[in-house]
């Protein structure tokens, strides 16, 4: 019998368990895999049994992503502030992680005015606990390399999506597209001067690349409003929950946070 496993789900799974210090799983009592083995040839000489659904994220179709971003669109270009925004997000009943076993939207934490905002992929559990962006172990590690840039106060938080995915999995491109216009939303009232993108999955989304997080880290991209009349300089950079399971890489993203920081604090040339 082939068992369909979704090897992204597993992957995140597995990350998010590490994450969480839980290095190895034991059972109550002790298995005797011999006789599992045994069995498992026994079973063979019958027929197989129905395939065993696998519980697959529910990306939501292209008709229903295009009515939810409208949706999102008319939503997000009503507010005036960010208060409202994070109001109109928590209302937003267009992006299917809402109803996925998400507490609450996770909006965003940091200052209204920042110059740098952050954009990482998505809540995990702390997050979803506590409705606010990068708390949980991840969050710690990137305040801890904030501060130490400098930059304490003056960044703002936010992600691509705003319900956390179940199994901590990475977002599909469908429900990062239905929450985008809230984030864009967030970019125009906060009029940061530039964008660092946390993990491939917010680069990816943001810059509409296909290119892999080592690839893309620590270069320069433009960001471009949907109306293409804003852009800002954005640069990818590796997820901190990624540099807490292979803290070698700590040196790579520390570099683009200097390379960011230089040129953040750059007086603007005269035009
Ligand atoms: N990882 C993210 O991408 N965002 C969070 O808010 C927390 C962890």
């Amino acid at each position: 019998m082939s068992l369909a496993v979704d090897q992204r789900a597993v992957e995140s799974l597995l990350a998010f368990w590490a994450d969480a210090g839980v290095e190895a799983l034991y059972a109550d009592a002790p298995i005797d895999r011999l006789a599992e083995g045994a069995a498992m040839l026994r079973a063979r000489s019958q027929p197989a049994p129905p395939p065993i659904p696998i519980a697959r994220p529910t990306a939501v179709r292209g008709p229903d992503v295009g009515s939810a971003v409208a949706t999102a669109r008319a939503a997000a270009a009503a507010c005036n502030d960010l208060e409202s925004l994070a109001a109109a997000i928590a209302a937003f009943d267009g992006c299917p992680l809402k109803t996925q076993g998400a507490k609450q939207a996770v909006f965003s934490r940091g200052a209204p005015n920042a110059p740098l905002m952050i954009i990482g992929e998505g809540p995990g559990a702390d997050e979803d606990a506590q409705g606010a962006p990068f708390v949980g172990r991840a969050g710690k590690l990137l305040d801890r390399m904030i501060k130490a840039a400098g930059l304490e106060d003056r960044v703002f938080i936010t992600n691509t999506v705003f319900w956390r995915p179940p199994g901590n999995r990475t977002p599909t491109p469908q429900e990062q597209a239905v929450c985008a216009p809230f984030v864009e939303r967030a970019i125009a009232l906060v009029k940061p001067k530039m964008l660092l993108l946390a993990g491939g999955a917010s680069a990816k989304a943001m810059l509409k690349r296909e290119e892999g997080i080592l690839s893309m880290r620590g270069r320069w991209f433009e960001w471009t409003s949907e109306d293409k009349a804003t852009e800002l300089p954005a640069m990818p950079t590796l997820h901190p929950a990624f540099l807490l399971r292979t803290p070698a890489q700590k040196k790579k993203a520390w570099q683009d946070l200097l390379t960011l920081t230089e040129r953040l604090d750059r007086p603007d040339r005269p035009h």
